[in-house]
Formats: C-alpha cells, sequence, structure tokens
C-alpha cells in the first residue's frame, strides 16, 4: 500500500480528510514536472493509446496517463472525455479495494494515480494463474458495481493486475459509467448492462487459462449475449 492517504479530492486535486489534510505529493503535479519526476516508463501509448509512465515524487511513487502524444484531432476532441470518465469513476471508487487511488489532475491530456506494481492477467497462460485468482476477481468486480460503477472494458485483460502479494487491480476506467444517480436514467440502465458485460469477465479468464474451473452458471455466462450485447450485435449487422 502507498503510504499517502488521501480520502477525498475536489477538482483540483487537493486532498481533503475529516482528520487533517493527509499529504499528497502530486496533488499539485503539473505538465513541465511530468519529464522531470519520471523514473521509467510503464507503457508507451501508440496511436491512440495513451502512454503511462512512472513517476516519483517525496519518496512515493505514481502513474501518470497522459495522451498528449495521441493524434491531434483525437488528442483535442476526444482524449478529454476519456480523461475525464476516468477520473470520474476514480474519484467515486476512491477507497474502493481495487482501484488506484487517484492522486491528481495535471490538465486535460494527463492525471496521475497510485502506482500497482503488478503482472497483468494478459500475461499468464494456460494453467499460470492460482485457482484463488478468481474469486478475488469477482470480488473486486463486485465492489465496484455495488459503488454504482462498471469498468466497461474488461475484456482485455491487461486491464486487470496481480500484484506479488497476490491482490488484484482493475485500471483503465476510460470506459467506466457511473450510475445510481439521481435524474439520470439513462446512464443508470447502461450502467446496469454494462456490469452485466463486467460479469463475463472471470468466466472469460477461466476459459482461456483454466477452463477445468468454470461452473454452469459460467458456461451459461458466455453462452448467452446479454441485453447490451445482442442490440449491439444487432446493429452492426445492418
Ligand atoms: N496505475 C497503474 N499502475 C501500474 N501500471 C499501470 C497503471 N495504469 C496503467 N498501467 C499500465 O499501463 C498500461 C496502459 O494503461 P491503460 O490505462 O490500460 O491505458 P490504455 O487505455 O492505453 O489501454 C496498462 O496495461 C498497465 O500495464
Ligand atoms: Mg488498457
Amino acid at each position: 500500500m502507498m503510504n499517502d492517504e488521501c480520502g477525498m479530492m475536489n477538482q483540483n486535486g487537493d486532498c481533503k480528510k475529516g482528520n487533517g489534510a493527509a499529504h499528497n505529493p502530486f496533488a499539485r503535479m503539473r505538465r513541465r514536472d511530468i519529464k522531470k519526476r519520471t523514473t521509467g516508463i510503464i507503457h508507451r501509448g501508440r496511436g491512440y493509446q495513451s502512454s503511462v509512465y512512472l513517476v516519483e515524487m517525496e519518496g512515493q511513487r505514481g502513474a501518470v496517463k497522459d495522451f498528449s502524444r495521441s493524434p491531434r484531432l483525437f488528442r483535442r476532441l476526444v482524449a478529454p472525455f476519456l480523461l475525464l470518465r476516468e477520473m470520474r469513476a476514480l474519484q467515486r471508487l476512491q477507497d474502493t479495494p481495487g482501484v488506484p487511488r487517484l492522486y491528481g489532475r495535471i490538465d486535460r491530456l494527463a492525471f496521475v494515480m497510485e502506482y500497482i506494481e503488478g503482472t497483468p492477467l494478459a500475461d499468464f497462460k494456460m494453467g499460470e494463474l492460482p485457482p484463488e485468482v478468481f474469486p478475488r476477481v469477482q470480488g473486486v468486480i463486485d465492489g465496484i458495481h455495488q459503488r454504482g460503477v462498471a469498468h466497461g472494458d474488461l475484456k482485455r485483460r491487461s486491464n486487470l493486475l496481480l500484484t506479488p502479494d497476490g491482490e488484484i487491480f482493475l485500471i483503465d476506467f476510460a470506459a467506466a459509467v457511473i450510475g445510481g444517480r439521481r435524474l439520470r436514467p439513462l446512464s443508470n440502465w447502461l450502467q446496469k448492462q454494462m456490469a452485466a458485460i463486467d460479469d463475463k469477465s472471470v468466466p472469460r479468464l477461466k476459459k482461456f487459462v483454466a477452463p477445468e474451473l468454470l461452473t454452469q452458471a459460467d458456461r451459461d455466462k458466455l453462452d448467452n449475449p446479454t441485453r447490451l450485447e445482442k442490440w449491439a450485435r444487432r446493429l452492426l449487422k445492418r
């Protein structure tokens, strides 16, 4: 665990906590600091992808997600919205087990969050994941759903990390949908539909690396498209 305990953060990335402000060295990070503070490149984004940098400040580690090198039009029109969407989801999920803590917004193309030392589940092959990992993944997914957030991109196994302690973390909330809000019937509905898709993640994972663990309920989930998937298929066929 990181030792910085930022309970709440306002839009400026300032930390607020009931029992006095906790220190978050990344709260006021600016774009010019990224280069100075980078100690490693976690992910070099290609095309529309973001780049993710390992940064260090006052002995603490953070991960900067940055879209500043993406193609111009995408950078102007799409990236800021993806970033905002992800930051909102992380903010809503502050203190949820298995979700990186949001440390602060840098500008409209970058933010900084807790660095998770872990291996993407995409790197594991058949038989390489211990069986206790699967209920843990489901536990984290249930946790975010209970807080009204659907992840929306768990099909990509690179968005789930396994730490050396055996903990599971979800990353990449760019497609997340927040539900459970008043006067937002469409988002609330979409969040429920996306949550049903998130729930296919563990069966899919088992199918890849441990098919012997698939239960009948898992098979049913794999065989039956969710309502949203059916709609999407119908639309795409046209
Ligand atoms: N908080 C983090 N801690 C450690 N590694 C991370 C973190 N966030 C992202 N990464 C790494 O960077 C990669 C790309 O990040 P991601 O948020 O998935 O961006 P993209 O939208 O390009 O898929 C991830 O697959 C993961 O390896
Ligand atoms: Mg990703």
